[in-house]
């Protein structure tokens, strides 16, 4: 996933664009570069590496122009370097793009062979070629739109034009783009956090539009060019304010906020003065539902992982979880009393997004439970239950995955009243203990020194092990994830029962074991699993919620979470993990906000 940013103003633009591109880095970040348009030239400025080093470009060669385009990029096609950076210019042309163009190699053998050159092997430079082309006998508007005839694939772009120095095209299929609104001023960026620091006035192109900007007016045409109104919404301020404040990371700070991520959950959904969840437009009547399908990638998909366990304790209803990259190609029976529900932080991600299309495509009904409401997968979607959890800056999701996990309870739970799975007395007492939850969180997060000191067993390991039984299982899995994409290192989760099947061979001595064992009906067969790797050597760093267990001297390091009820275990269970992955990455110097290779959200598949 890329960033991209274009402005048209009354004054310069370059400054905004950095400042801008700032905010765009967690989508990308291997390369940076921007074009304004400076006394009719095309002036072009990228490095490869953070924005920092394209701004250090600019103080030394400032760029002029009042219109501007700017882009973060995360390397799909060619290696991250200066070449391949955007924005992809020609005499005429300067495009950013994010997304992918998968019949860009036709595409460039086709203008090669009437003898134009490339520079980069990048597929966005086939675009600012063709729009070249057609530049010679039509209007920018009509280059364009004859231009993404030809595309096949994902983008979202921005151009700008030598000869019409004044206007600025955006166009959208598949990734995003929205539009800002200011006096004299008038923006397009791959996302609203993008244009926070100038505006709060937004509109969101949908897939086949494009717009066309001035500094003084926006038009936006549909998928047949025909001119369109775009609803302008104004972003509140909880829905843009995503600054570090006091702290050293966005991720920290985002483990930090998830006693309110939680609680907003459930101010959202639950009317404490009746003691009832007030989720009722459901797509299929509750009693008609005979299977719930859960979707999604990485941490969404572990949140998936683990409410399949609450369905099958709660309800009567068939629950089936699938990752959207593996869902999207299974041969499928689509069944109308079948509710899909995708799971995404970002609400961007292509493979969901594509699982989601599958399911419309089969007319079957469709949930998204998202954190961003103006995005693809919630704009798609037949019903969509938010987290509220505000802007998730840091590549590692943690108040994402824990506000996934809260609505996907609130939803079970309500499922199961209202079908008559549970009784009004367990599915009170089942509300008021999600309540305590928001405390217990910050109980968790005062430990935080008793993680630093695991931390260190980690730092010259060959890997760990995360072990889980039931629904510890994915929070095993969920571990595992943080700490590869925090600290680069190895790590696997895995079922506590299947270790005798042929990971126990992995185990030497002085390897760090995570083993995740709450005070339920697991636990006995957990400290089995537990011993049997002490037997071998491993260093057991033990998460429990149980307060009577006394950790043993073969227990290296042990922490451990209130004990709510083992329905809610896997939510607490999961911070100390997300600090130790934390402090782990600190120890290694790694980027904890932007891990090398990743990106926050994956809109090419
Ligand atoms: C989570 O820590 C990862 N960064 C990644 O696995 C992420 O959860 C996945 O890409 C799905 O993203 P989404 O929730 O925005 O769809």
């Amino acid at each position: 996933m890329c960033g991209i940013i274009g402005i048209a103003s009354n004054k310069p633009v370059s400054i905004n664009i950095i400042n801008s591109l700032k905010k765009l880095e967690y989508r990308g970040y291997d390369s940076a570069g921007l074009a304004t348009l400076d006394n009719d030239i095309i002036n072009e400025k990228k490095c490869s590496g953070r924005v920092e080093e394209l701004e250090k470009i600019l103080f030394k060669t400032p760029s002029n122009g009042n219109v501007g385009i700017g882009h973060v990029r995360w390397a799909t096609h060619g290696i991250p370097n200066v070449v391949n950076a955007h924005p992809h210019s020609s005499e005429q042309v300067s495009v950013v793009h994010n997304g992918i163009i998968e019949n860009s190699d036709e595409l460039k053998n086709e203008l090669e062979s009437k003898g134009i050159k490339f520079k980069s092997q990048t597929d966005t430079e086939v675009v600012t070629l063709l729009i070249t082309e057609s530049l010679k006998e039509n209007k920018p508007l009509n280059s364009v739109f004859k231009t993404l005839k030809k595309l096949k694939g994902s983008f979202a772009l921005g151009i700008i034009f030598k000869k019409f120095p004044n206007i600025i095209i955006g166009a959208r299929r598949g990734s995003p783009l929205a539009v800002g609104y200011s006096k004299k001023e008038n923006y397009i960026g791959s996302d609203s956090y993008a244009l926070k620091s100038m505006t709060n006035k937004i509109s969101y192109l949908d897939d086949g539009e494009l717009c066309v900007l001035t500094k003084d007016e926006v038009s936006f045409f549909d998928k047949n060019l025909k001119k369109v109104n775009k609803k302008i919404l104004t972003m509140s301020e909880n829905d843009v304010s995503a600054e570090k404040g006091e702290y050293k990371h966005f991720m920290f700070k985002e483990i930090v906020e998830q006693p309110d991520t939680v609680n907003n959950c459930i101010s959202e959904y639950v009317d404490s003065l009746k003691k009832n969840i007030n989720i009722l437009n459901f797509p299929i009547e509750p009693q008609k539902i005979n299977k719930i399908v859960l979707i999604g990638c990485g941490t969404a998909y572990n949140s998936c992982l683990t409410a399949k366990y609450w369905f099958e304790e709660l309800t009567s209803i068939d629950i089936e979880i699938d990752i959207a990259s593996e869902f999207r190609y299974r041969k499928l029976k689509f069944n109308p009393n079948n509710l899909y529900i995708f799971v995404s932080q970002s609400g961007e991600t292509a493979d969901t997004a594509a699982a989601l299309d599958l399911c419309k495509k089969n007319n079957v009904k469709t949930c998204s439970i998202v954190n961003v409401i103006e995005s693809t997968i919630a704009r798609n979607s037949d019903w969509v239950l938010p987290i509220h959890a505000g802007i998730e800056i840091g590549v590692a999701s943690t108040k994402a995955f824990l506000g996934q996990l809260t609505v996907l309870y609130i939803l079970c739970l309500k499922l199961a009243f209202v079908r008559k799975d549970i009784d009004e007395i367990t599915y009170i007492k089942n509300i008021s203990n999600l309540k305590k939850i928001p405390d217990a969180i910050k109980k968790c997060l005062k430990n935080e020194n008793e993680v630093q000191l695991m931390a260190k067993e980690f730092i010259s390991a060959k890997g760990s092990m995360f072990l889980g039984r039931g629904s510890s299982f994915p929070i095993a899995l969920e571990g595992a994830l943080k700490l590869k994409e925090l600290s680069y290192l190895h790590a696997e989760g895995y079922p506590a029962g299947e270790m005798k099947h042929g990971p126990l061979a992995l185990i030497e001595e002085g390897l760090p074991v995570i083993v995740i064992a709450p005070k339920d009906k697991y636990f006995e067969k957990t400290i089995s699993n537990m011993q049997e790797v002490i037997a071998r050597g491993g260093k057991i760093l033990f998460i429990t919620d149980n307060k009577k267990e006394s950790l043993n001297e073969n227990i290296r390091f042990g922490f451990r979470v209130p004990h709510i009820d083992n329905l809610l275990s896997p939510i607490l269970l999961t911070l100390p993990l997300q600090m130790l992955a934390y402090h782990v990455a600190l120890l290694k110097n790694c980027d904890v906000d932007k891990p090398r290779n990743l990106a926050k959200s994956v809109t090419v598949e």
